[in-house]
């Protein structure tokens, strides 16, 4: 086996044993990483993979895992990346023009990728993720020429989030030009438009040619994915492939913000909220179903979401489940508590950004090991915790 790689991680002691010893199996090279390696992920593992995609200069690809074992499966399935990668993008973006169904990495979650002007190969993702038609779908871009034939027409107020936020985890809802069909925008007048931040998806969709519509990569109504193999497990055998680009740094869905309003509102809240737009474009609001429980102004603002299949309860104290082992919890910190039912710790450290990146995958984690119940308690309602929050709210057992 070649050794392209180098595998940066900030290790404990106990992972640094291990990596050696896997290090020595794979003929790979580990590397323990500078204190501010990864800001966002403490005890996260970065492959750092040194390569040109198409459309882009020669680059450094850095990816996340959430654990060892993770960051060694993905090495084991692309030995060698940098020359593989490269031409998985030219053979996907192939693929997206000719109306199939991509699966790539964003900021965010993993999006589930079509031609946004073809009507058949979007009606194609509604099929695969057996998601109702009346829910709109994100139209991604990786240039702003992209916009024309997307958008009817760029305003100020829209030119300047998108000179500030993009590429990023910020949608924008705007009037949408005539040739968009109307199944991305559920026959409304209105298109969600976004920039993700990530290399492999940029790439992906400039070499498309396409602008391309992309909902999470999930089955209507579960937890959305941030892994390659959480896309893979729910819709592997309904799609054409599956982009792997690790862990989502961000974690949780883009801030949905609609402009169509004279007011802008935040219609889902995410990692950019009122403390970073306000700056840029004067008052922000929440719509009150991006807030709790309210109407239905966005339908994937449905209360039902994110769940998964074992009941998740919103607790004050999840100490008091700590003798129950078929109780699974969530934790925001490590303050020695032992539980006897199966723990992820979303963060640590109490550090919401930590807390967004590990969240749905901590869910996934616990969701399927026959448990009774898993229970979280809500974070402090300010930042990327009002967003958490909110998804915390839909993923939870109703009734
Ligand atoms: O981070 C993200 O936004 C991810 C990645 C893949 O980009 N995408 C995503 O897509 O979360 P999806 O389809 O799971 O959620 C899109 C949300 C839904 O709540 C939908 O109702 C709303 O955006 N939406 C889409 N178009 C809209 C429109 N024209 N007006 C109002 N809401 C819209
Ligand atoms: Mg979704």
């Amino acid at each position: 086996m070649k050794q392209p790689l180098s595998v940066t991680a900030r290790l404990s002691e106990h992972h640094g044993r291990e990596l050696e010893a896997l290090s020595g199996r794979l003929g790979i090279t580990f590397i323990e990483a500078e204190a501010n390696a990864s800001p966002l992920i403490d005890e996260g593992f970065i492959v750092a993979i040194d390569l040109t995609l198409p459309h882009r200069g020669a680059e450094r690809l850095s990816l996340l895992f959430h654990t060892l074992e993770e960051a060694a499966d993905f090495l084991i399935r692309h030995p060698d990346p940098a020359a593989e990668y490269p031409a998985l993008v030219t053979e996907y973006g192939a693929m997206l023009k000719e109306g199939f169904l991509v699966a790539f990495p964003t900021e965010t979650v993993y999006g589930l990728g079509a031609d946004a002007t073809n009507e058949e190969a979007v009606r194609s993702i509604f099929t695969a993720k057996e998601r109702p038609l009346f829910d709109p779908l994100i139209v991604h871009i990786a240039t702003i020429e992209q916009l024309e034939g997307v958008v009817e027409k760029i305003d100020e107020r829209t030119r300047s989030l998108i000179d500030h936020f993009w590429p990023g985890p910020l949608t924008l809802v705007v009037k949408k030009h005539p040739s968009i069909p109307d199944i991305v925008t559920s026959g409304g007048p209105t298109v969600a438009i976004r920039m993700p931040d990530n290399p492999l998806a940029l790439s992906l969709i400039e070499e498309s040619g396409r602008p391309i519509a992309a909902p999470s990569a999930n089955r209507f109504g579960y937890t959305s994915p941030t892994t390659a193999r959480h896309v893979e497990t729910q819709l592997g055998s309904r799609i054409g492939g599956v982009l792997d680009g690790g862990s989502c740094a961000v974690g949780i869905e883009s801030t949905v913000l609609s402009l169509a309003t004279e007011t802008p509102t935040i219609l889902r809240p995410g990692k950019i909220g009122p403390t970073e737009l306000e700056p840029i474009i004067g008052r922000v609001v929440y719509h009150a179903s991006a807030e709790k429980k309210g109407a239905l102004e966005s339908p994937g603002l449905l209360e039902n979401h994110y769940a998964p299949t074992t009941p998740l309860y919103l607790v004050d104290d999840v100490t008091l489940y700590k003798d129950d082992p078929a109780v699974g919890v969530l934790l925001f910190e490590n303050d020695g508590t032992e539980f006897r039912g199966p723990v992820r710790y979303i963060s640590e450290r109490e550090d919401p950004a930590e807390a967004a990146s590990r969240l749905y995958w901590a869910i996934r984690g616990l969701d399927g090991l026959g448990l009774r119940m898993m229970v979280c308690s809500l974070l402090r309602e300010e930042g990327i915790g009002v967003a958490i929050n909110n998804r915390l709210r839909k993923a939870s057992h109703k009734g």
